[in-house]
């Protein structure tokens, strides 16, 4: 299926491996001109690499921490005027402690830094009359994981936050979705799985497997499925899909709606 995005910018936050790496992916192989970030720079550049030798499209990277205001303006100096934005960051890792602090720092990356980002680049999306913003959120905002407050709340504040943004900006073609991914099989998982096993005395391979065994697909989620899913909410045809969340995650969450 051609998407209709040949050509367009897109920059794709925290996109050096994992989820963000397969949104990139998938719309460099859309035709797109795609800036991949993450801090490490080595890590960033290998993959910057990678996607330009698989797709041919123009990919440039720049590496800095997303929380940091001079890295978000370095963003945007390097793609000033992008068609697609994947807001993405780091989760939190669960933490220990629910101090006021390591609640703020949870707010900072997923849901004030997405934030901002909507902010500089929403206006020029809407004067040019197309925008794709897409927020990789989490199942955890539709239904709570023990330890991941931080995460949850963060991320659930982003989108109500941005609920009334989509309907703002709809009649201009910029549309914003979320896509809220059960397990996937990246780095981030299986560093869970390490310190839950870690914590338990179990092994990180039976404790996959049960969370697999607990999925009605049978397995975590390849992140090709969801860069896949990330491209179709940036195309041209999606131009009617606004303000939605989007939950992938093979069935595991139980409601019918
Ligand atoms: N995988 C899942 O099953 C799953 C499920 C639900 C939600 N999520 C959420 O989806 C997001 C992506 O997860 P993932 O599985 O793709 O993780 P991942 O494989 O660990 O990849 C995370 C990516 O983000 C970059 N990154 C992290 N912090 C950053 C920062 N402050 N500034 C810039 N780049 C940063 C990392 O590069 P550097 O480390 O070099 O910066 C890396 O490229 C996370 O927020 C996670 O909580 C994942």
């Amino acid at each position: 299926m051609d998407l209709g995005i040949a050509g367009r910018r897109a920059i794709v936050c925290a996109s050096s491996k994992g989820l963000g790496r397969a949104c990139a992916m998938a719309l460099a192989q859309a035709g797109c001109a795609v800036l991949v970030n993450g801090r490490d720079s080595a890590r960033l550049e290998a993959t910057a690499r990678e996607i330009r030798a698989a797709t041919g499209a123009h990919i440039v990277a720049v590496a800095g921490d997303l929380d940091s205001a001079e890295v978000r303006a370095a963003l945007l100096e390097a793609c000033p005027a992008p068609d697609i934005l994947v807001n993405n960051n780091g989760g939190p890792a669960p933490f220990a402690e629910l101090t006021r602090e390591n609640i703020l720092r949870g707010l900072e990356s997923n849901m004030l830094t997405p934030i901002a980002l909507v902010q500089r680049v929403a206006p020029g999306m809407a004067r040019r009359r197309f925008g794709r913003i897409v927020n990789i959120a989490s199942s955890s905002v539709r239904a709570p994981i023990a330890g991941l407050d931080v995460s949850s709340g963060a991320r659930a504040g982003l989108t109500a936050f941005l609920a009334a943004s989509a309907r703002a900006l709809a009649k201009d073609n910029v549309t914003i979705n979320s896509i809220q991914p059960g397990a996937f099989d990246t780095d981030w998982i299986r560093s869970i799985l390490d310190r839950s096993a870690a914590a338990t005395g179990g092994a990180p391979a039976a404790l996959r497997a049960q969370r697999e065994a607990a999925i009605p697909a049978g397995r975590f989620g390849a992140p090709e499925e969801f860069g896949a899913l990330c491209a179709f909410l940036c195309s041209a045809q999606a131009g009617y899909l606004t303000g939605q969340n989007i939950l992938i995650d093979g069935g595991a969450f139980p409601g019918a709606f």
